[in-house]
């Protein structure tokens, strides 16, 4: 019978074991293909511990700068794509100590003094998480300056505002921007909370129990950049909310994008003809030639259900986990990277496709015109002289009606026409109808008024330096 077993490999915890591990578990329970991604967040924690690990006297002076050097060593072969990975690493964290000690012999192994890899690796994915929260929150200030572009350069420009898909009233295409504004100004938000959630060091919790070495843990989180400490070793290595968190804030924004591009499809048809993709947003058909889809519209759209997934899958593998560290959790990881990963790349792709987009104004004012979405002015005018309203709704029904019938929109109708369905309706009422008008009478605050959108466009325009400030303080600290 073939020998299955992998007789070369001594792992790192291998005292008390006789037998070799077999080569199919071996791999099955290796995390290395996706962890190595942390190796950065790993070495600097590490660097961290060795240098407090060294005030506290646990290990000597020389010891620490050995670590430290050895450990810089193979942060440059690393960085340099010169680093062997051994087969035989399970993940990221033994890779490292591994080569460490083949480096600088027995030091190396006083590194691991005081921590395990249950909070090593907490440690290491809230170090990571963070920087993560702030590429996605980056990434979401473009996308929303880009709204904030557009909107300027297209202020004025009468669009069809829709309920149920049906077109209901008019509103500024600046304002339906905003709309979307405003949505990725909370994801910005649900972000930095993210970020909140993951700033808190976890190295010090050890296995589960904490240790019996005089470790100062606020050194470590100082020199790591992290807020607070955990407050206990057993949530500490087994929490993973701070990873949902910023896979929900994730998952959100994928929902907000899958409803922006969902109006760029849309929008982009010939039926709508709002839009038109610039060609760098667009492919063509492989067997007919006039066609300009919008495929990566689409592909956003599409991308929102595997970045649920992610939220779906992560939720399930904390579920009914006893405390505290399980192998179940390192599942963790590959979910996260690709949320975020999918996010950034579908935030850039939008951000182009909106920034490039040219805007069909005339189809717009069209679209505006057509639908009767007048007729919520026309009773309100009618109100407006005195008419009850349930009575003028009556009266501009009958109008609708026979508008609809003789194919003609409320805007053509004359002074006199009106006149005759209702004595109330005076020379002024053709203007109640028109459609620039009715926009720029909704000056509620956040309406779609010209003067309401204006003021919301500074008001974005300093939401967008404030937040621009809170984040560039984060990444300079
Ligand atoms: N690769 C592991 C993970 O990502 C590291 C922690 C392993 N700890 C353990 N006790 N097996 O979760």
């Amino acid at each position: 019978m073939a020998d299955n077993t992998n007789q070369e490999h001594k792992a790192l915890w291998g005292g008390r074991f006789e037998g070799h591990p077999e080569r199919f578990t071996q791999e099955f329970g290796a995390s290395l293909d996706v962890d190595k991604r942390i190796w950065e967040d790993d070495i600097v924690g590490s660097i961290a511990h060795s240098h407090m690990l060294a005030k506290q006297h646990v290990i000597s002076e020389e010891d620490m700068e050995a670590i430290v050097a050895g450990l810089k060593r193979i942060a440059g072969s690393i960085e340099r794509g010169e680093f062997v990975y051994d087969v035989d690493d399970e993940d990221i964290h033994m890779a490292i100590e591994r080569a460490l000690t083949e480096q600088i012999g027995e030091a190396g192994g006083r590194l691991h003094t005081g921590r395990s890899r249950n909070d090593q690796v907490a440690t290491d994915m809230h170090h990571c998480a963070r920087r993560m929260a702030c590429s996605c929150a980056r990434s979401l200030l473009e996308m929303r300056q880009t709204l904030i572009d557009v909107a300027e350069a297209n202020f004025g420009v009468v669009m069809p505002g829709y309920t149920h898909l049906q077109k209901a009233q008019p509103v500024l295409l600046s304002h339906h921007l905003l709309a979307y504004y405003w949505m990725f100004s909370r994801d910005f938000k649900r972000f930095m909370d993210a970020y909140d959630a993951a700033d808190e060091l976890v190295l010090g919790s050890a296995a589960l129990a904490g240790t019996t070495y005089p470790l100062d843990r606020t050194a470590v989180a100082d020199e790591l950049g992290f807020s607070r400490i955990s407050e206990n070793s057993l949530d500490a290595v087994s929490n993973r909310d701070y990873l949902l968190d910023l896979v929900y804030a994730c998952a959100v924004t994928s929902m907000h994008l899958s409803r922006l591009c969902e109006e760029i499809v849309l929008w982009s048809s010939d039926e709508f003809g709002f839009i038109r993709l610039d060609d760098a947003y667009s492919t063509g058909s492989s067997i007919m030639p006039q066609k300009k889809n919008p495929d990566f519209a689409e592909l956003v759209r599409g991308k929102t259900g595997r970045v649920y997934g992610d939220l779906v899958g992560l939720l399930t593998v904390m579920k009914s986990l006893p405390l505290a560290y399980d192998k179940d959790m390192q599942e963790d990881k590959e979910g996260v990277f690709d949320a975020v990963d999918t996010v950034c790349d579908c935030l850039r792709c939008t951000e182009g496709m909106v920034r490039t987009m040219h805007v069909c104004e005339d189809r717009m004012r069209a679209g505006a015109q057509g639908g009767f979405m007048a007729a919520t002015d026309l009773a309100d005018y009618l109100v407006g002289k005195g008419m009850p309203f349930r009575q003028a709704h009556e009266v501009v029904g009958e109008l609708v009606l026979k508008c609809e019938k003789e194919g003609r929109t409320l805007q053509s109708l004359s002074a006199e026409e009106l006149g005759r369905q209702a004595p109330e309706f005076g020379s002024d009422a053709p203007a109640a109808v028109d459609i620039d008008a009715i926009v720029a009478r909704r000056n509620t605050a956040g309406g779609t008024g010209h003067e309401a959108v204006r003021k919301q466009l500074a008001r974005a325009r300093e939401r967008q330096e404030d937040d621009r400030r809170s984040l560039d303080a984060i990444d300079a600290g």
